[in-house]
Formats: structure tokens, sequence, C-alpha cells
């Protein structure tokens, strides 16, 4: 039984994810913002790798139902209907609709993991839930990947933190579980911070959302089990 943390999808080469379950993680925020879309009712979520993609991707579907959604440098993309924010991704805005999303980091790493088997979509507001279909996935018995959407091709903390959280909560009871270095280290470091709040809001990607005011959005992603949604990608449609 294995599970191997990436702190970035850079690494990742073809065939890595062929018969493994994968988590794709990016708190700040795209996998919230996702997560949160779901739960209020969107039909779906369709990952692109650019804004261009998303673009191109939103003209082949219904106009009606569907909503492009995306970010550069933590600001809505203009002409753009919702940003990244998961505190836009209310009923009222999301229900029945398909969003194509272009975040920086999250979204490109979602698209890494085509692949997986299943692919899940996990941040703290489903960690819960996340937790326990990961463990499912373990025990099938299936070898699992985490991947961490990092940030700017770097490590990003919150990320990794998150998935040292996954992995001090699925090993418990479980007899032997190999861990690549990264998720040694991403387990030490769940010593090392104390709270969801603390590995979250001292983040540089915390930082950045702080200096345009979206710091709001911090809080929000940092308060665990919200949802009990897990959502899965596959064939290029998060549902
Ligand atoms: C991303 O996917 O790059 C992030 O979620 C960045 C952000 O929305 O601030």
């Amino acid at each position: 039984m294995k599970i191997d943390v990436h702190f970035t999808p850079l690494g990742l080469g073809a065939g890595d994810l062929a018969g493994r379950g994968v988590v794709v993680v990016d708190a700040l925020r795209a996998t919230t913002t996702i997560i949160t879309a779901l739960a209020n009712g969107a039909k779906a979520v369709i990952p692109a790798a650019t804004s261009e993609e998303a673009v191109r991707l939103a003209s082949n579907l219904e106009k009606d139902g569907v909503l492009l959604a995306g970010e550069r440098r933590s600001v809505r993309i203009e002409g753009f209907a919702l940003g990244n924010s998961p505190r836009e991704m209310v009923p009222a805005a999301v229900a029945g609709k398909t969003i194509v999303l272009a975040t920086t980091n999250g979204t490109p790493a979602l698209v890494a993991a085509q692949g997986g088997e299943p692919v899940l979509v996990g941040a703290p507001v489903n960690f819960k839930a996340l937790v326990e279909r990961a463990r499912a996935v373990l025990l099938e018995p299936r070898d699992l990947v985490i991947i961490c959407a990092g940030r700017e091709k770097q490590f990003a903390i919150e990320d990794a933190y998150t998935a040292g959280r996954v992995i001090k909560a699925v090993k418990k009871g479980l007899r032997k579980l190999v861990l690549n270095d990264a998720g040694r280290a991403a387990l030490a470091l769940t010593d090392e911070l104390t709270s969801w709040t603390e590995a979250l809001e001292g983040s540089e990607a915390a930082h950045q959302l702080g200096d345009v005011d979206l710091e709001e959005d911090v809080a929000f992603a940092a308060r665990p089990d919200r949802f009990g949604v897990v959502p899965t990608y596959a064939d290029r449609r998060i549902t």
C-alpha cells in the first residue's frame, strides 16, 4: 500500500497515474471553489489549462447552461462571468450550470491528473468525506497519488499540509503504508503546523489573496468539512 505525494504536477510522467487513485488539492482556491460549486448544485465543472482553452471548451457547449469562470493573479479574468472565489459559487449563480474554469495552478493540476482512476477533488472543505473515499481506494487495494497544485510551479504549504493531513487520517489502522519522500515531508508538516487556519493563513497564496481584498476566501477555505461531497474527474468533467 503506497501513497506518493507530488508537491507540484510538474514531475508527473506519462503513465505515473495508470491504475492508481489520485487526489488533487488546491486549497487556495481552485479545489475549494469546485467542491463548493458542485455542492451548491452546479451540474459539472470542466477544468481548462488556460483561459483560451476555457473559451474554446465553452463555445462547444449550450450557451444557456454554461458559465466561464477563472482567475489570473487571483482576479477574475476579464469577460468571464465568475472569478475563482468559493464565495461566488452560491446556488443562485451556479445551480444547474456547467462551469468552465481556468485558474493559474489548480485547473492545470487537474488536467495533469487525467489517467488516474478515480481522480478525487479534495480540500479542507470536504476533508472528512475525502478521507473516507481515499481510504476506500487504498483498501481496494490501489496505490494513491496526491497531487498538490502548488503555486506557480513551486511548493505551496497549504496544499502540502492538506496532503499530510490526508495521509495522517487514512493511515490510522493500516498495517503497512509506504510513503515517498514528499509524503513523509507532508506528514511531518502536520506536527509543525497546528491547525488549518495556521497552515492556510500563513501561506504565500493567502498573502496574494489579501493583496486583492480576498482574505475572506482564506477563512472560507480554512473551515473544514463544510461539504460532504467528493467530486470526481473523469472524461474531462468534474461531477
Ligand atoms: C489557482 O488555481 O491558481 C488558484 O486557485 C489561485 C487563486 O485563485 O488565487
